[in-house]
C-alpha cells in the first residue's frame, strides 16, 4: 500500500535521436479546468464541463469541490479524452481538510473561494506544496477580513486554516507576477461587501476573470487591472481547450529532432499562455498556429540562441523546462531573465533545470535572477544521463524529450511524476516517436 500522496517511484530510458511524428491532443488545459471545477461549485445550476484534465492536481480540486458539498457525476456518454463531467453547485464546508496533493493552484485559488463563506476550512498539500509561499495570498485574504493561519516557522506555508468572515473589497497590487494570486484575491472579491480590484505590473493568464464573466459576474478589466463586483455565479457549460504547456513539449521535441512534422491539435492559444511559441521562433522553429482549430505544427528546425526578457516569462513559466531543452540543442547562447519565480514552483525549477542541461553536455550558469544556457547544437548532444524529476512534472516530461532529440540517453527518474498533469505522457511519447518503455 501506497501512504497517501504517495506514488510508485518509476525511472524510464529514452535514447535519441528520434523523429516527432504525427498528430496528438493534449489533456485538457490544467489551469481552466482546475477554474471550471471551482466555478461551477459556486453555480446553482448543474454545468457540464467536457474536456476536463485527467491529471492528478485537477482530480484533487475535484475531490475539494465535492468535499465542500459541490456534486460531480461523470456525463453519460463522455468519451475520452473528451471526458466530461456535470456540476452541481454547492459550497457549505467540509467536514475535514482538504489535500490538494501537489497542486499549488489547486490550494491558492481554493483560499479565495472559501475566505468569504461562514465556515473554516483546511488546506493541505504534499511536501512540494508545504515549501511554497502561501505569504502572497495570506496576506491581501487577511487585508479582506478573513482569519487565515498559516504554518510553518513563519506561519506562511501550508497547511491553511481559513476562517471565513464577511469581507471587504480591496485594492491589492500584485508583487509577484502570480496569476494564481490574482485569482485567489477575485474569487474571494465574488462574496466581498463592494469592488475588488487586482493590479498587476506584467500581464498573467486571464482565464478566472474571463470564466467570472462568462458566468455572469460583473468583471470590468483595464490596462494592467480587473475589478470584480460580487454577485451571483451563473456558469455556462464549459469547453476546455487542450493544455498549451503541454503541448509545448511535443512542439520543443519536434522543433529540436531531426525528420520531425507534428501537429498538436486543439489547443488553447491565448495570448497570456502560448509564449513559448514567440521564444521558438524567434530561435529559428518552424511553427504554424491555426487559430481556428487550435492547431500547433512544428517542423525540425535549426535552432539558436535568444534572449527572454523578465516580462515576457510569465507568458511561459510553465515552459521553461521545454523551452531549456531547446536552449540547450540549439547553437549559442539562450538567456533567462527574471527567473526567481522559477525556485519556488513545483521543485526549484532553475535548479533542476540546470542540472538537466548540464547532464546533456550543455553550458549552464545561474547569475541571480538570470538563467543562461550555452547550446552545443544537437548533434552534440550525445552520452547518457540520468535526471531527477524531484517529483516535478514538468521536469520529468521535459527530460523525456531531452532524451529523443539527440544522440543521447537519458534516464528519467521520477518519472511518475507526471501523472500531476499529464497521465498519458509516454503513451503520447511512443506514439510520436516510436520509443518503447
Ligand atoms: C497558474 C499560474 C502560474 C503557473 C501555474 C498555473 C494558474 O503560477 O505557473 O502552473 O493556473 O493560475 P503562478 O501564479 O504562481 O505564477
Amino acid at each position: 500500500m501506497l501512504a497517501r500522496g504517495e506514488r510508485r517511484v518509476t525511472a524510464i530510458t529514452v535514447e535519441g535521436p528520434r523523429g516527432f511524428n504525427g498528430r496528438l491532443r493534449v489533456p485538457g488545459d490544467k489551469s481552466i479546468s482546475h477554474r471550471a471545477l471551482m466555478i461551477a461549485a459556486l453555480g446553482r445550476r448543474p454545468c457540464v464541463i467536457r474536456g476536463l484534465s485527467d491529471g492528478d492536481d485537477v482530480l484533487r480540486t475535484r475531490q475539494a469541490v465535492e468535499a465542500l458539498g459541490a456534486r460531480v457525476d461523470v456525463a453519460p456518454n463522455a468519451e475520452v479524452p473528451n471526458a466530461g463531467v456535470i456540476v452541481t453547485g454547492g459550497v457549505r464546508g467540509a467536514r475535514g481538510p482538504i489535500y490538494l496533493g501537489n497542486s499549488g493552484t489547486g490550494i491558492r485559488l481554493l483560499a479565495g473561494l472559501v475566505a468569504g463563506f461562514d465556515f473554516t476550512t483546511t488546506l493541505d498539500g504534499d511536501a512540494s506544496v508545504r515549501q511554497r509561499p502561501m505569504d502572497r495570498i495570506i496576506d491581501p485574504l487577511r487585508t479582506m477580513g478573513a482569519a487565515v493561519t498559516g504554518s510553518g516557522p513563519n506561519g506562511s506555508s501550508a497547511p491553511l486554516a481559513i476562517e471565513g468572515r464577511p469581507l471587504t473589497g480591496i485594492e491589492h497590487t500584485l508583487t509577484v507576477a502570480s496569476a494564481q494570486v490574482k485569482s485567489a484575491v477575485l474569487l474571494a472579491g465574488l462574496r466581498a461587501d463592494g469592488p475588488t480590484t487586482v493590479y498587476e505590473p506584467v500581464p498573467t493568464r486571464t482565464h478566472t476573470e474571463e470564466m467570472l464573466a462568462a458566468s455572469g459576474v460583473r468583471v470590468g478589466r483595464g490596462d494592467g487591472l480587473v475589478t470584480v463586483w460580487p454577485g451571483e455565479v451563473d456558469p455556462p457549460d464549459f469547453d476546455v481547450p487542450g493544455d498549451p504547456s503541454q503541448a509545448a513539449f511535443w512542439v520543443v521535441g519536434a522543433c529540436a529532432a531531426p525528420e520531425s512534422d507534428l501537429t498538436v491539435e486543439d489547443v488553447y492559444l491565448g495570448p497570456a499562455r502560448i509564449g513559448f511559441v514567440d521564444v521558438l521562433r524567434r530561435m529559428g522553429a518552424d511553427i504554424a498556429v491555426e487559430a481556428r482549430t487550435g492547431a500547433i505544427r512544428a517542423r525540425s528546425s535549426a535552432l539558436t540562441g535568444t534572449r527572454v526578457r523578465s516580462e515576457e516569462l510569465p507568458g511561459c513559466i510553465d515552459e521553461v523546462p521545454a523551452l531549456a531543452v531547446a536552449a540547450a540543442t540549439a547553437d549559442g547562447v539562450t538567456v533567462f531573465e527574471g527567473i526567481g519565480e522559477l525556485r519556488v514552483k513545483e521543485s526549484d525549477r532553475a535548479a533542476a533545470v540546470a542540472g538537466m542541461v548540464a547532464g546533456l553536455g550543455a553550458g549552464c550558469e545561474i547569475d541571480r535572477d538570470t538563467l543562461k544556457i550555452t547550446g552545443v547544437g544537437r548533434a552534440e548532444i550525445s552520452g547518457s544521463s540520468t535526471v531527477v524529476s524531484h517529483g516535478d512534472h514538468r521536469m520529468a516530461m521535459a527530460a523525456a524529450i531531452a532524451g529523443a532529440v539527440g544522440r543521447a540517453s537519458v534516464t528519467v527518474e521520477g518519472f511518475e511524476a507526471t501523472a500531476t498533469s499529464y497521465p498519458g505522457f509516454a503513451r503520447d511519447l511512443s506514439r510520436a516517436t516510436g520509443w518503447a518503455p
